[in-house]
């Protein structure tokens, strides 16, 4: 076995490698969790062994040194790092270690501010003026990146009524979701390599040495403190004041007493963390009172004052065992990864996406490769491309299949949308995507059908197509006593059915499972249409009528009503019993020149319902609080939105006075 001084030894080897190839070279081989365990390993290995520890530890210092590129310049005030929490128990030791050294009994004032996921700078002003801009580097010196930092049009160059002398102030360079988008997709336009990640973007971007390509890279900053300067007694006080010096602050931060109120705080972020438009990996804690600050001080690594509550990664890196080909239900011919199962995003992962044919690639993508993949809130984990430096020799790549993976049926390779098909509309894997489809939860809705009983009705053959579903009576005995079925779960399905019958029209469209018809299409269609005898003779020219359709889905909906089989699907569900009420109608003006935000859970009504009853009475819904906003309805759980409404002073309302308004727009009140 090794010594611990050989363990010691190589760990800060392998740490310090990986800082280089991290910070220098924006291209780590290790995902941030790997590099996490690491480090905590050889924190904890010093600890046990002092007599081990020196002071050019990995872990006595921060990140890695500039590079010869920029000049370089030393912090007026060395920029730490944080202490991390991984979960409540060591959110709790961090505030019981803040209220041994403060001697409270009482429960501390924190403020609780998003962990913007990006690369942290100092900015100097001086009377008010940037002067100068440096990266982190080691903590105590960075790179001058004042040009570059200069692109970025949310640092103001002069602030309103700033104090006398120097100020530094800190924060995080990111960017924005949208922005990496845009950006890749000129990059992969132009036959570069993408990002995988907008971290890595940001802090790249930060480090060119032609400010005109980080300008390309459309970058933000967020302040979130101070390095030298007074501004205010408080953190609250001092992001106040920076917004009202001209900073584009956020207003996510929360003022929490004690560890219950940050722990609510944190489920409130984490659950908004995939809709925000920008990349967070925790929040960060900070006790308030900044002469409380002072009195708990720091050790060489960070503040005592302070802890970083880290969510799990959305990447991880792993392991492609193999490709395998699935059929959708329109038939288009999908790469699926096979993973070493991984823990990414909070659950563990062996299967993701690799979208479609030529994705794969552009990313060139092979067996055996070590690939980064990505899971962010509800979206499908999906594979970001390979990590060429760990690729194995004789690595092979990915043949497309000519054949449909189930029925055999030569495939038809549409050029124009980059996608393989099988063109038989029989195929068993078509017909089962379809139904699981039609029966999931945003289209029909009908619970007890998921992907497992639908695979099995299917090859009972109790489920040929969509309309056999409402056919499942007939099979109610042979239901009843399959394995893991009874009298009563059988009752159950068939009253789902029966009630799924009875669904408005924008989800029976979508149901249908046209291509390019998602939710959002369908509730136009619905609106526009009416009717299902209405939307079955639509022609193209009707359809480029209906505002948000274009001209590729409109010719595919007509394609699609045109097939003699899609008339006769609608006749068979109408046969079947499914009167599509018509949806939510432009019915009025109620709510005309209103914009009102749900929060919390309700419980009449699915979020889309009451959202969709607000347009159909000539409101908007929105999804966050903002001036703009005029009216919250808040359920039970309600987290910041409300906080924010109540602060803002917009009206609020419950779910019950929702309802009372619904009936005076109907005019029923
Ligand atoms: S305060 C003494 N607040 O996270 C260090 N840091 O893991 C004080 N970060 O180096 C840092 N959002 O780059 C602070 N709201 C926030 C932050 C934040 C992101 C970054 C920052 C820091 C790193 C520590």
């Amino acid at each position: 076995m090794n010594s611990p001084a050989d363990r010691i030894a190589f760990l800060r080897d392998e740490i310090n490698r990986h800082n280089r190839l991290y910070h220098l070279l924006e291209s780590p081989e290790i995902s941030d969790t790997e590099y996490d365990h690491l480090f905590q390993e050889l924190v904890a290995l010093e600890a046990a062994h002092p007599e081990l520890a020196t002071s050019d530890s990995p872990t006595q210092r921060v990140g890695f040194g500039p590079s010869e590129k920029f000049e370089s310049a030393q912090h007026l005030v060395p920029m730490l790092s944080l202490d991390n929490a991984f979960g409540e128990e060591e959110l709790r030791s961090f505030d019981d270690r803040v209220r041994r050294v403060l001697e409270s009994e009482n429960e501390i004032e924190y403020l609780a501010e998003l962990k913007f996921d990006g690369a942290s700078v100092s900015l100097v002003f001086e009377n008010g003026r940037l002067v100068r801009a440096v990266t982190r580097g080691d903590g105590s010196s960075g790179e001058v990146v004042t040009p570059n930092i200069l692109t970025i049009g949310s640092v103001p160059t002069q602030l309103n009524n700033a104090p006398a002398g120097l100020l530094e102030i800190r924060g995080e360079v990111l960017m924005s979701k949208a922005a990496f988008e845009s950006v890749n997709a000129q990059r992969i336009a132009a036959g570069e390599q993408a990002f995988v990640n907008p971290r890595n973007a940001a802090s790249g971007g930060l480090r060119q040495l032609d400010a005109k390509e980080t300008a390309k890279r459309k970058l933000s900053f967020f302040p979130y403190g101070l390095g030298t300067g007074v501004l205010a007694d408080s953190q609250f006080g001092v992001l106040s004041a920076l917004n009202r010096m001209g900073f584009e602050g956020r207003d996510d931060a929360k003022l929490c007493t004690g560890v219950s109120a940050l722990m609510e705080f944190i489920a409130d972020v984490e659950a908004r963390r995939a809709t925000l438009p920008f990349g967070i990996d925790g929040v960060v804690i900070k006790v308030n009172d900044l002469g409380l600050q002072r009195q708990l001080g720091f050790t060489s690594r960070g503040p005592r004052w302070a802890i970083a509550y880290k969510f799990a990664a959305e990447q991880a890196f792993t392991t492609l065992r193999e490709v395998s080909w699935q059929v959708g239900r329109t038939g288009v011919v999908t790469p699926v990864a096979e993973l070493e199962p991984v823990f990414v995003g909070g659950v563990m992962v062996s299967r993701a996406t690799l979208h479609n044919l030529e994705d794969l690639r552009k990313k060139d993508v092979r067996v055996g490769d070590t690939v980064i993949v990505q899971r962010a809130g509800d979206v499908i984990p999906e594979v970001i491309g390979p990590v060429l430096e760990k690729r194995i020799s004789g690595a092979a790549e990915i043949d497309a299949p000519a054949h449909c993976p189930d029925c055999e049926t030569a495939l038809v390779k549409e050029e124009r949308f980059v996608a393989l098909r099988c063109p038989n509309k029989e195929c068993p894997s078509q017909i089962l995507a379809k139904v699981i489809h039609f029966a999931s939860r945003k289209a029909m809705d009908i619970e007890g059908l998921g992907e497992k009983q639908v695979q099995r009705f299917l090859e009972l053959g109790f489920i040929t197509d969509l309309p056999s579903v409402f056919r499942l009576e007939r099979h109610r005995e042979q239901i009843a006593s399959l394995e893991g079925s009874g009298e009563k779960s059988t009752q159950k399905l068939l009253d789902a059915i029966a009630e799924a019958r009875l669904r408005p029209l924008d989800r029976v469209l979508f149901a249908l499972g046209i291509r390019f018809v998602g939710e959002r299409t369908a509730k136009d269609l619905a609106r526009v249409f009416g009717s299902i005898e209405n939307f079955r003779q639509a022609t193209y020219a009707q359809l480029i009528e209906v505002p948000e359709i274009g001209p590729r889905t409109a010719s595919e909906i007509e394609s699609w009503l045109e097939e003699p089989v899609n008339q006769e699907l609608i006749d068979g569900l109408l046969e079947g019993g499914v009167t599509p009420i018509a949806s939510a109608e432009p019915s009025g003006d109620f709510f005309a020149g209103k914009t009102v935000v749900f929060t919390g859970k309700l419980e009449v009504f699915t979020r889309d319902q009451a959202e969709d009853w607000v347009r159909a009475f000539g409101g908007k819904a929105a999804s966050s609080v903002s001036k703009a906003t005029t009216l919250v309805v808040a359920g039970p759980n309600a987290g910041s939105k409300l906080d924010k409404a109540t602060q803002l002073g917009i009206e609020v309302i419950d779910e019950a006075a929702f309802e009372e308004l619904l009936k005076q727009a109907r005019g029923e009140a």
